[in-house]
Parts: structure tokens; sequence; C-alpha cells
């Protein structure tokens, strides 16, 4: 892993609400966090996600697949984009695409899962536990590969599942602590590196 820039620079992709992307914006607002989130992408117009680092004064872009004429041709779009901001990590962070093999190359890119991985992959993380009858489910950081959720894992938090649980509630507690991981292993990342071997994942000391 080369060494990231201080404060690392990290471009982070969304799809909708955008609370994770909150917490990190929050977060680099302290120097001493050690990142910043230099742009902000979608793909799609109108979403609180965009609205909020409208509001952070952060660059935004949307690339949506509908405006190009190929999947290709948005993968290709979709890299430029991010590779006009050099980030030393991409944070997928609800961002509802899978990007190509070649934007994995191009760019480090994690991504935050709402359930404990190897389980429960796919869009619908906290539905699926509360089907399974799970009694602790929760949320994954990885880094990307060409699976669906199947990449090394970086953290992982549990959370219980409630008798009286419904998905929105379970989905929401999983966010809660989904938000403070995120935030605390982007935050030991910028200032202590990460190294992935296999799948094996190191933060901080030595790792860079
Ligand atoms: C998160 O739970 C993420 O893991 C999932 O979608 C949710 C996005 O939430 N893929 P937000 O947009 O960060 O509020």
């Amino acid at each position: 892993m080369p060494e990231l820039s201080s404060p690392a620079r990290i471009v982070v992709l969304v799809s909708g609400s955008g609370t994770n992307l909150q917490a990190l914006l929050d977060a680099c607002a302290e120097s001493s966090y050690g990142a910043r989130v230099v742009a902000v992408g979608a793909d799609r117009d109108g979403i609180e996600g965009l609205a909020r680092a409208d509001r952070a004064g952060i660059p935004t872009f949307v690339a949506r697949v509908e405006d190009y004429s190929s999947r290709d041709h948005w993968n290709r779009a979709l890299s430029d984009k991010v590779a006009a901001f050099e980030p030393d990590l991409v944070v997928s962070a609800g961002f509802m695409k899978l990007v190509s093999a070649d934007f994995l190359e191009q760019f480090l890119t994690l991504n935050t899962h709402p359930a404990l991985c190897p389980s429960f992959p796919g869009m619908h993380g906290p539905r699926d536990a509360l089907e399974h009858g799970v009694k602790v489910t929760g949320a994954t950081l990885f880094v990307v590969d060409a699976g669906v959720d199947t990449g090394p894992i970086v953290a992982q938090v549990p959370v219980e599942v409630r008798e009286d649980d419904d998905v929105e509630a379970l989905h929401e507690r999983i966010k809660t602590a989904e938000r403070a991981m995120l935030v605390d292993a982007v935050g030991r990342i910028a200032r202590g590196g990460i190294s992935v071997e296999g799948r094996r994942v190191r933060i901080g000391a030595g790792a860079r």
C-alpha cells in the first residue's frame, strides 16, 4: 500500500440519505482525525447525501448509468470523475452500484454492509437476518472485490436482534453502530495505513 496523503484524501460514494457520509464529514472536521472528504459522488440526483456534501462545501459529482451509452462507458466515466480528486481511499457508503474491476484496481475501495459478512450479502441484509432468525447481526466494513459483499474484512460490529424488531427498527440500530465503526476504522486507516494480504487486513502500526 503506497503512503497515504496527510490528511488522507477520501472520495465518498452515496446513493441515498448519506448518514454514513455525514458521520465521516463530522469526524473530518477535527484535524486530528487525519482524513478529509475531498469529493462526494452519486449515481443519482436529488438525494440527501449530495445535499449534505453541498452544505459542507464539498465538491460533488453525479454519474447516472442512464446518461451513458453502456455500463462500460459509465464505469469509465465514474473512474475519471473519482480520479480527478486523487483520493487515497474511496468509501462506498450506501452506494447502490457495483463498480468495475478497473475501478477497483485504480482505487482502494471500502464498502459498508449492514450485516455480519459473510452472512446476508446483497441488498437486504437487515431483512434477511431478521427472516433467518439470527439473534446477533451487525455491520461490516470490507475491501471491495469482484463479488457482492465478499471482500476482505476491515472491521465488524455486532448488533443484537430484538424480539420486537421489524426491518426498519433493526436497520436503524445497525446504522448507528455502522457509522461509529466506519468513522473509527477510516480514521485509523488514515492515521496508520492499511495492508491487505489475501483476506487478512491490518490497520495501523507497520501497515503502510
Ligand atoms: C447503510 O446501512 C449501508 O450499509 C447500506 O445502506 C445504508 C446507507 O445509509 N448499504 P446512509 O445512506 O449512509 O444513511
